[in-house]
């Protein structure tokens, strides 16, 4: 029964208020109580001033009484809206700092990919835009005013019990029924369908290609405004109407709770009326007991489970994707230091590879040994698998089978963040930070003179100065193009070499630059990382015959391996795409593909 209590998401969502704000949250449920427990007291009070002017006795303790509780009936209930709305939005920061935590710190990143944690993430990360339901800072009033009317109409029913020791248990029992019975109306039981669930991830795919920058020129373009719209507009119609449909008040039950509640108190104003008419209560007790008969209605059912419920579910999402996700992502690691690796090798030894929920492996039983201080570049067409092994380096993933060893030492022994010290990468998506150009090439600070070497080798010295920031929202801020910021990525990983990273994986890193571009920059990262262990991944099989390796990858199996010359003799694919692409330069056709070898 406790454990039942301690995982119900309302329980949950109340232990959450006191880790989001000890002291007001204390200071909340202290009005709370006290503004529940005044319509008792206004009853007893009512009795006793009526008593009093019955009796002709002195008023004065009764009219403070009554005088109290009226005001602070009307004092504490704006005091408690205050409250809710700070607490909600503590309340609401906190929750996203759980979340920004459970996504952010796993060292892996399967979780993020997981179907069963996508759903809730839905759900959770954009709680409190107003979406799905009011936001904390206002659905906190909602359920203090509805959570104020249940203490009030429990207390009240308690003072029944000097009435009768039934009355209370009737009315009551009446009352809090209607919760029972009107239950489906409060809560959203099937929010967590895959109806709902994925109709909740269009409205927010569609609201995000709406406001979102990158996408507004495609959506001009072609002409997909209004397209947007109504499918947005759809998405939260079939919301809208699976929540009315799930939630809305059924006929019957309302019919039943009114029989309910009507017989409950017909009895009780019946039983109060003859002990009246007996004389077996005064006047002023009669009032009490009216009053408080009265008030037992607060237990009804009304808007506190569709709050509660409102706000519990989100945050139970993110209560349940802190506890889930980091076992998701959990990597093992060693003692060992990563640091000065690899100074003799990194050697892949039969890798078998799937992602996370999928079967087929990306990878085969791969092999490939790099000696430390060489370069090695990779090419192969879409999909062959370049991007997972440069994932696998940086230990993103593990290997399903097989294993990676760094001079020796399997990867999975080393310390990991010690090890991705010395992995510095450029990711054909990698990250363009709306910070200045100086914290775009070292995030995490490096002299200003490597900053500027790095900026030089990649070609990448005269865009701006050190402290405009790369976004034109910013007061002073500049736009780059997609070449530049390439070269801007390619300059973090020259500066993180200049740092001590050891392992340098460039992805596509020169994909957006232009021909005379690409030769000059493939030139200088060749140059610039000469001590380093370099792996290039690229399509474009001219820029990178001047690695000292070339591995021809195919659906995870290397399928040629050797220096430009030794391939180029050997007459395999690798000379076919590079006579092709070679050919294509020199005069490309109509209708052929530039580059690539898909
Ligand atoms: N996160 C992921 N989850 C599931 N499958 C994935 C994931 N990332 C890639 N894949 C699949 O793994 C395969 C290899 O992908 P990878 O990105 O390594 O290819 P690539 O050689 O880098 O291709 P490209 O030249 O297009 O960049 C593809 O079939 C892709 O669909
Ligand atoms: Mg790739």
């Amino acid at each position: 029964m406790i454990n039942w209590l301690r995982e119900r998401p309302e329980i949950r969502y109340f232990g959450i208020l006191p880790k989001a704000d000890s002291w007001l949250a204390s200071l909340w449920w202290l009005v709370l109580a006290t503004r529940g427990l005044l319509p008792a007291l206004f009853a007893v009070a009512m009795g006793s001033l009526v008593g009093a002017v019955n009796d002709g006795d002195d008023l004065t303790l009764p009219l403070t009484m009554v005088g109290s509780v009226f005001v602070l009936l009307q004092v504490l209930s704006p005091i408690h809206l205050v409250l809710s709305a700070n607490l909600g939005s503590r309340t609401a920061a906190w929750l996203y700092d759980e979340l920004t935590l459970a996504c952010l710190s796993p060292p892996g990143m399967a979780h993020l990919e997981n179907p069963r944690h996508i759903n809730d993430l839905t759900m959770a990360r954009d709680f409190d835009l107003g979406i799905s339901g009011p936001p904390l800072s206002i659905s906190m009033d909602f359920i203090a005013s509805g959570l104020v009317e249940f203490i009030g109409g429990l207390s009240s029913a308690i003072v029944l019990f000097f009435f009768a020791w039934w009355a209370p248990l009737l009315l009551g029992g009446a009352w809090l029924s209607t919760h029972w019975l009107l239950r489906e109306s409060g809560v959203w039981k099937d929010r967590n369908t895959d109806q709902v669930q994925s109709a909740q991830r269009q409205a927010d795919y569609a609201y995000r290609i709406a406001v979102d920058p990158p996408a507004a020129k495609e959506l001009r373009l072609f002409g997909l405004s209004d397209w947007i719209v109504a499918r947005f507009q759809g998405s939260r119609q079939l919301l809208h109407d699976l929540r009315w449909e799930a939630t809305r008040l059924r006929e019957r039950s309302v019919a039943l709770s009114m029989v309910v509640v009507i017989l409950a108190n017909v009895v009780v104003f019946m039983a109060m009326a003859n002990a009246a008419m007996d004389g077996e209560i005064g006047l002023d007790q009669m009032v009490t007991f009216a009053a408080a008969a009265f008030s037992t209605s607060m237990i009804a059912f009304g808007g506190l489970s569709w709050a509660l419920d409102g706000a519990a579910a989100p945050a139970g999402s993110v209560l349940r994707l802190r506890e889930q996700m980091a076992p998701t992502a959990r990597l093992a690691q060693g003692e060992r230091s990563g640091l000065g690796m690899p100074h003799q090798s990194v050697a892949f030894e039969q890798v078998t590879f799937s992602y996370p929920g999928f079967t087929t492996p990306v990878l085969k039983n791969f092999s490939l040994n790099i000696p430390a201080g060489s370069s090695l570049a990779i090419v192969g067409s879409n999909g062959a698998g370049k991007t997972t092994l440069a994932k696998l380096l940086c230990r993103l993933y593990d290997p399903t089978e097989g294993g990676i060893r760094i001079d020796g030492t399997p990867l999975v022994g080393l310390e990991l963040s010690s090890w991705r010290r010395q992995v510095a990468a450029v990711f054909q998506d990698f990250i363009r930070f709306e910070l200045t150009l100086r914290e775009n090439v070292a995030p995490l600070g490096a002299p200003d003179s490597d900053i500027v070497a790095s900026l030089v080798a990649a070609g990448a010295a005269d865009f701006t100065g050190l402290d405009t920031v790369l976004a034109k929202a910013y007061r002073g801020g500049v736009d780059l193009s997609g070449g530049q910021w390439q070269r801007i990525a390619l300059a973090r990983a020259l500066c993180a070499v200049r740092q001590g990273a050891r392992l340098v994986l460039l992805d596509e890193p020169t994909a957006q630059l232009d021909v005379r571009g690409e030769m000059e920059i493939f030139d200088r990262i060749l140059d610039a990382t000469r001590e380093v262990t370099t792996i290039l991944i690229s399509h474009r099989f001219s820029t990178v015959r001047r690695a000292d390796r070339i591995c021809v990858l195919e659906a995870g199996r290397v399928i040629e391996l050797g220096s430009h010359e030794q391939l180029m003799a050997s007459g395999g694919r690798y000379r076919t795409m590079f006579d092709l692409q070679a050919a294509r330069f020199a005069g490309p056709k109509a209708g052929e593909a530039v580059d690539g070898l898909d």
